[in-house]
């Protein structure tokens, strides 16, 4: 496969709350990509919520589903997909987002992802329903290694959906040509 190929599949990786899908559908539209969030279709696949997966089948089997979703998709059109925060941190998950696409990181500080997790209504799991800072600060620094592998990152911090939709476009342009 020609490297420039990858770039039809952009994968967004993230700590929860960094934007990922908002963002993602949003360069979807800008660049007339197919959108594909990697939760919203094992929730659909399983029918059941994310949450409910990881509490009732542990999180090692929603990890295996993970990487089936990944394997699942069909990469021959051009697609945005934003994936689940524990992603990258799977090899198998690495070695198939590389192969098929480009990773991008949507870098968000501490702050403001508790500020974004404390105003969703979703149920994350891992981080409990009520946000411990110590403990997602934890969780962050343990996660960071794996999304510094990505391809570029953006920050994402205090800048609107446009801005980080358009930045992430820049971007690719700057670096296909
Ligand atoms: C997870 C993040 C969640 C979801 C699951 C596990 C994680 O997705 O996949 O609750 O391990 O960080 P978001 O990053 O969209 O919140």
């Amino acid at each position: 496969m020609e490297n420039r190929d990858r770039y039809n599949n952009l994968f967004l990786i993230g700590f929860s709350g960094s934007g990922k899908s908002s963002v993602g559908k949003l360069l979807a539209r800008k660049l007339k990509f197919n959108f594909l969030d990697t939760d919203k279709k094992i929730e659909a696949n399983l029918n059941m919520k994310i949450s409910e997966i990881i509490t009732r089948r542990g999180e090692n089997y929603f990890r295996k589903i993970e990487t089936e979703c990944l394997n699942e998709i069909n990469y021959d059109s051009k697609m945005v997909i934003s994936t689940g925060g524990g992603i990258p941190t799977i090899k198998e998950n690495l070695k198939i987002m590389n192969h098929y696409g480009i990773m991008i990181w949507l870098n968000s500080t501490i702050k403001t992802i508790i500020k974004r997790l404390e105003e969703s209504k979703e149920i994350r799991p891992l981080l409990g329903e009520k946000i411990n800072e110590n403990e997602l600060s934890s969780l962050y620094e343990q996660r960071e290694k794996y999304y510094q592998l990505a391809k570029f990152s953006i920050k994402t911090d205090n800048k609107s959906l446009n801005t980080l939709a358009e930045e992430i476009k820049n971007k690719l342009c700057e670096i296909k040509t």
